[in-house]
């Protein structure tokens, strides 16, 4: 018998259950983990030394097919390369897990969202434009400035020889405007004279082929969030008591103390790629050691980023204070990383007790539920009401 018609059997068999209060997939899908890997996607010419660096590793993709193959789902790893239209016209995935970086062009993390909605195949986490706006972090800044969410200033130079807005004081902070794992990013991102301020844009208007984001230096502590839900997320999770009254989990946040590591006051691509243990590794401090005032505004702060550049079901939102200790918005993640034990948002969600699995599932059926794969709960989740709570903590 087919594989297929194993899946139509089991479908029957479900139809003869009383309904549940939790909700289920209508049937076990064909899943694809589509993602580009670490020494195997081929990279554009020309590229900076840290090219790539946002790639996954095999064991990474391996964990996923194993999280979501503990809920009776068969699994595929598909290559997010050129070969990726033909491989999923012969594959023919009822869903995919996206996790691709993209290989080039300034929306790359954008690439295989455009590519499946043009084929019609349902797929994970945030869609086209969220994705093409969260990789450029100048687009994510505009738009999150515009809907009063609290940013350091900032200037974008495409040209070294720009002058100097008469709102940016020195020290500032030096970075691409559109890479992720702290590509570009080291202890000399911190520009201290015009000197190195142009130093600085050159190499990465040169290096990175892209503009250069230069900011206000937030020089307070620091914080990473995850965002997980929607307004209706209850109706469609296996767990739905993770969600709270807007709709989303709130996750303990994670505190990221660089100030002593090897390069102080900067998470930078360096630190990235060390071992929770190796010498040099900030501390990750997971509940971060705040108040519940302070964590609730973080909270409801990241769910707003999240929210106002369309983002959907999944993020990761990266904060700092400034120098009157309000938290600003730094950048957000819409493909965290989901190394197990290692990446941010995997910590994150270990400490408030979503383990690996759960938080593959979660983000597997409230994608799977954007498309009707999902049947609601039998019975509505009471806590739930579809308004986000205003942001309203710094607005004090
Ligand atoms: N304006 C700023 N002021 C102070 N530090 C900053 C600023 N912008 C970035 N940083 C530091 O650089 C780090 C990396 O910056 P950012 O989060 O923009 O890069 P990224 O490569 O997109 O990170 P990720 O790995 O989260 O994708 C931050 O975590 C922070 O330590
Ligand atoms: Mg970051």
């Amino acid at each position: 018998m087919d594989e297929l018609s194993i899946m139509d059997m089991e479908e029957n068999q479900d139809n003869d259950k009383p309904p549940s209060l939790s909700p289920r997939p209508v049937k076990p899908w064909r899943v694809a983990v589509i993602a580009n890997v670490k020494g195997e996607t081929i990279l554009p010419m020309n590229g900076p030394a840290d090219a790539g660096a946002e790639f996954d590793r095999r064991e990474t993709i391996q964990a996923i097919q194993d999280a979501i193959e503990t809920d009776g789902h068969s699994t595929i790893f598909l290559p997010a390369d050129s070969n990726l239209p033909f491989a999923l016209s012969q594959v023919r995935p009822d869903i995919c897990f996206n996790i691709a970086e993209g290989i080039a062009g300034d929306g790359r993390e954008a690439q295989v969202p455009a590519l499946l909605e043009m084929l019609g195949i349902p797929y994970t986490a945030s869609r086209v434009q969220a994705n093409a706006i969260s990789l450029d972090k100048t687009m994510t800044k505009r738009i999150w400035r515009d809907n009063g969410l609290p940013i350091a200033e900032f200037q974008e130079f495409t040209d070294v020889n720009e002058p100097l807005s008469r709102s940016l004081h020195f020290p500032l902070f030096v970075k691409p405007a559109r890479e992720g794992t702290g590509m570009g990013i080291d202890d000399r991102s911190i520009v201290y004279n015009m000197r190195e301020l142009r130093e600085r844009v050159s190499w990465i208007l040169n290096d990175y082929h892209q503009p250069a984001l230069v900011e206000a230096y937030l020089p307070g502590r620091e914080f990473t969030i995850g965002v997980l839900g929607r307004s209706d997320a209850a109706l469609y999770s296996p767990n739905p008591e993770l969600y709270g009254s807007d709709g989303f989990h709130q996750f303990p946040a994670e505190e990221i103390d660089h100030f002593r590591c090897v390069t102080p006051g900067v998470y930078s691509h360096y630190t990235k790629t060390l071992a929770l243990d190796e010498e040099g590794v900030p501390r990750f401090i997971c509940p971060a050691p705040i108040d519940a005032e302070l964590a609730l505004t973080l909270h409801r702060l990241a769910v707003r980023a999240h929210q106002t550049i369309g983002a959907v079901d999944i993020s990761r939102v990266d904060m700092r204070m400034n120098e009157q200790g309000k938290p600003c918005l730094i950048e957000i993640n819409t493909l965290p990383g989901l190394t197990p034990d290692f990446s941010d948002l995997c910590v994150i969600a270990n400490a408030s007790g979503v383990n690996y699995r759960k938080l593959i599932l979660e983000i597997l059926y409230l994608g799977a539920s954007r498309y009707g794969m999902m049947e609601p709960a039998a019975h509505p989740i009471p806590v739930m009401q579809t308004r986000i709570p205003e942001y309203v903590a710094l607005r004090k």
